[in-house]
Parts: structure tokens; sequence; C-alpha cells
């Protein structure tokens, strides 16, 4: 059954929700089949696909081309694409433009804005437009310039009462859930039980109403380190590297094709 994000909405205080993200056709079809409620495309397409190594150089034009290819798989998954660096600080008419080509022309069914009380105002607009919006707290990877590296938020009382006013106004502006990235358990745990829409972790510990990975994290298809928060579910590069060796073993010794 399509998944919406009235689905996804109705989950909180039922079941954990579960999301993956995906930047192609194949691994969307299989997400889809494996029950994954929410696919997201995350902008952690230039990390995991395209070499870059942060978030940052990644466009609104790649964004939609991964999206295209993930819808095309018709997930029953909700389908939400990341909004990229900087297009969420553009004039408020050219989000509204952008996040509308997400839609209209790659089929996206939501997008997912970074930043929280500050992006608010952005949010309410787009989704009395009719588009809707999942909100994304704690770490921001966009602004990992300003931020000087990757690390826990919201242990001192400070940044948890910051980072709980961030939630409430994305809750407040009108998304339908909320990605927490890095936050300290706790932090996690008082934001969840604030929020009426579901908030969704990543490393933020396992009281979140739901939780999300980078498929190529969980799937041990990436180079160098993992988050130590990242369980792997699979080898899958020492399998693909298995696989490319014997095919070059038995091209060379002329094993392949066998006629
Ligand atoms: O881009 C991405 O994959 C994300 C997740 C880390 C939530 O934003």
């Amino acid at each position: 059954m399509k998944t919406t994000t009235q689905t996804i909405r109705s989950l909180k205080g039922t079941r954990p929700l579960v999301a993956l993200t995906a930047y192609d056709y194949i691994t969307a079809r299989l997400a889809s089949e494996a029950g994954v409620d929410l696919i997201l495309v995350g902008d952690s397409l230039g990390t995991t696909i395209l070499g870059f190594g942060t978030t940052v150089p990644v466009t609104l034009e790649m964004m939609l081309h991964h999206t295209a290819a993930v819808a095309r798989a018709r997930p029953d998954s909700l389908v939400v694409t990341d909004i990229p660096f900087p297009e969420a600080h553009r004039e408020p008419d050219q989000l509204l433009a952008s996040c509308s080509r997400c839609l209209q022309d790659a089929g996206a069914e939501a997008v997912k804005i970074e930043g929280g009380a500050a992006m608010a105002e952005r949010i309410a607009r787009l989704v009395a437009a009719g588009i809707p919006v999942l909100g994304h707290v704690g770490l921001l990877p966009q602004q990992i310039y300003e931020l000087g590296g990757y690390r826990k938020f919201g242990k001192s009382s400070q940044e948890r009462e910051k980072i709980l006013a961030d939630a409430l106004a994305v809750e407040r502006a009108g998304a339908f859930a909320v990605v927490a990235e890095m936050l300290d358990a706790g932090c996690a745990r008082e934001v969840r039980d604030a929020l009426k829409v579901p908030l969704i972790g990543i490393g933020s510990g396992a009281d979140c109403d739901g939780q999300i990975l980078v498929s190529h994290d969980m799937l041990g298809l990436t180079v160098g380190k993992t988050p130590s928060f990242v369980k792997r579910y699979a080898n899958v590069g020492e399998t693909f590297g298995k696989a490319f060796k014997e095919f070059a073993d038995d091209v060379r010794d002329r094993k392949f094709p066998e006629i």
C-alpha cells in the first residue's frame, strides 16, 4: 500500500518508522519491497555516489536527476527529496519553484529542508502551497564549514533548548515529520516527547519515533570510515570487489566467455 505523509504522521506512538536513503531505481525498488516507509533521496548523494567530500557541492539538478530514477521505481515508500545547499536559503519564490520541480519534474512526494526556527517561515510557505516538508534539526551537514566538524548536538542545556525550539518551530510550520541528526540521546527523547509529529533519528539513540540510515553505510558500500552509530547489515563493497576480481581473472585466464 502506498505510504503517504498522513501514514507517516499516523505512525507516531504506534510502531517505529523505517527510513533509508536511495539514489537510484534498483535500490528504491529493493527498499520498497523490504517495506521501508520512507525513501530519502538525500544530498548524501554527494558523498556516497558522486565522490565529493561533503554534501555542499550537490546541486538541485543532481537531486532532480536521482529523484527521477527513484520515482521510476514507483515505490510504495514515500519519496522525499533533500533540498541541497544553498537552495533553501534563496528567495522564497525561488525556493518554491525549486521544490515544485522536485514534485512536478522528478516525481518526489515531499522535500526535506535542513534547519530549524530560521527556516520555519519558508517551510510554512511551502506547506501552504501543498508541498509536504520533512524537517531536519541537530547536525546540519550543509553547514559543516560553519559548524567546523561532525559532533553530537544537544549535550548542554543551552543547546538542548535551542534544538527543542527548532524542532517545535518546524512542526508549527507544518512539517509532517522531523529528522534529528546526531542528537544526544537525552535531547532526542525530550524532542520526541514534545513533538506531535514523528522524530526520525540518525545517530540520535533509540528514543526516536523511527530511524533513518544512509543505505550505503549500512550496506558496507562506502570508502573509509562509517559513523560509529551505523550498524553494517551487509558487506556489499567486499562482494563487488570479489566479483570484479573474479571476472578480471576469468577474462585474463580465458575462462570467460566459455564459448
Ligand atoms: O542526506 C542525507 O542522507 C540525510 C540523512 C543523513 C538524514 O540528510
